[in-house]
C-alpha cells in the first residue's frame, strides 16, 4: 500500500570543485563533505554513477575572483576542466552546472554590483549578460544541463535563447525558480567559499513569507523555457513544491541544503536519533510533497541505503 518509493534515480549529487588546492579538503560544517581537485572529481565522479546515481550538480571554486566573475565562463575554469574530465571518462552521466557569479566574484554577490556609499545595489541585466556567457562555456564544455541559481529576473530567456544559437539546443534548464533567502545556506558559503562580503542576499532572494511570489517567479521561468523547475531550501518550503507542481505540472525539483544537512548531522551526532531513519523519512516526505528531483549531500549514502 506504499504510495511513494524512493530510487536512486531521485537524487542528484552535489561536488565542490576547486582550483586552489592540491588535494581533498574537508568542509568543516558539513561532516563528510569535501571539496576536490579536479583530478580527484573525476574518480569521484564515477564512484558515484557506480553506486547507481543517474545526475551530479557542479559547484566551481576558481583559483582566482574578480569583479567580473571571469573564471566562471574561462575556457580553463574550474568547471570547464572538471567538465571535460568526468565526459571523457563517464559520458553518461548526467552532468548538470551551477550557473551563478557568487563563487566568482570577490565580492560574493551573484551579480554585478554597484556600490554606492553604504548602499549596493546588483544589477540585473549586466548580470544576465555574464550568467549568459557561463552558461554557454558550461555547454561547450559538455553540460548536459545548466542550473541558474542566481535569481535574476530574465535569465532563463536569455539562457535558452543563447544555447539555441549556439547549437546547444538540447541543453536543458533547471531554473532555480524560487530560491529563498535562507539561512540554510550558511554551511555551503563554507564549501563555496562564497559569503558575501558587505550586504546580504535579500535583494534577489525571495522572502521566506511569500508563496503568491514565489508562484508568480516560478510562472515567469516556466514561460521562459525552463526544463525543470527547482524550490529551494527544501523542508521548509515543502508548501511552495506542492502548489507549484499541481499548478504547472513541470518536472519538480528540490534543493535540500547546506543547513538541512547540518542539521540532521549535529542531531546524529548528539544521539538524538539515527541517519538512515532520519534521511530516509526525509527524502519520502519531499517526493510525497511533489519533488521528482531531490539535490542532497546523502545522495550517494541513499544509493547505497536503497540497493541494499
Ligand atoms: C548560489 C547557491 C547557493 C546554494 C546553491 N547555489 C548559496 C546562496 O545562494 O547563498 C546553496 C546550497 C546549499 O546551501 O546547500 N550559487
Amino acid at each position: 500500500m506504499r504510495e511513494t518509493n524512493l530510487t536512486a534515480h531521485d537524487f542528484v549529487l552535489p561536488f565542490f570543485i576547486s582550483d586552489k588546492i592540491d588535494k581533498r579538503r574537508a568542509i568543516p560544517s558539513m561532516p563528510g563533505i569535501f571539496q576536490f581537485t579536479v583530478d580527484e572529481i573525476v574518480d569521484q565522479a564515477k564512484q558515484a554513477q557506480d553506486a547507481g546515481l543517474q545526475a551530479i550538480l557542479l559547484f566551481g571554486i576558481p583559483d582566482k575572483k574578480d569583479e567580473q566573475a571571469s573564471g566562471a565562463y574561462a575556457e580553463n575554469g574550474v568547471i570547464q576542466k572538471a567538465l571535460r574530465a568526468i565526459k571523457k571518462k563517464c559520458p553518461d552521466l548526467v552532468t548538470i552546472t551551477d550557473v551563478c557569479l557568487c563563487e566568482y566574484m570577490s565580492h560574493g554577490h551573484c551579480g554585478v554590483t554597484r556600490i554606492d556609499g553604504e548602499h549596493f545595489q546588483v544589477l540585473n541585466d549586466e548580470s544576465v549578460e555574464l550568467l549568459v556567457k557561463t552558461a554557454l562555456s558550461h555547454a561547450q564544455a559538455g553540460a548536459d544541463m545548466v542550473a541558474p541559481s542566481d535569481m535574476m529576473d530574465g535569465r532563463i530567456g536569455a539562457i535558452r535563447e543563447a544555447l539555441d544559437a549556439g547549437g546547444f539546443a538540447d541543453t536543458g534548464i533547471m531554473s532555480y525558480a524560487a530560491k529563498f533567502a535562507s539561512v540554510f545556506y550558511g554551511p555551503f558559503r563554507d564549501a563555496a567559499e562564497s559569503p558575501p562580503q558587505f550586504g546580504d542576499r535579500r535583494t534577489y532572494q525571495m522572502d521566506s513569507a511569500n508563496a503568491a511570489e514565489a508562484l508568480r517567479e516560478v510562472a515567469l521561468d516556466v514561460g521562459e523555457g525552463a526544463d525543470i523547475i527547482m524550490i529551494k531550501p527544501a523542508l521548509p518550503y515543502l508548501d511552495i513544491l506542492w502548489r507549484a507542481r499541481e499548478r504547472f505540472g513541470k518536472p519538480m525539483a528540490v534543493y535540500h541544503v547546506s543547513g538541512e544537512f547540518a542539521m540532521v548531522k549535529a542531531a546524529v551526532e548528539k544521539k538524538v536519533f539515527e541517519e538512515r531513519a532520519a534521511v530516509l523519512e526525509i527524502m519520502t516526505s519531499i517526493k510525497r510533497a511533489g519533488a521528482d528531483i531531490i539535490v542532497t549531500y546523502w545522495a550517494h549514502e541513499l544509493a547505497g541505503w536503497l540497493n541494499s
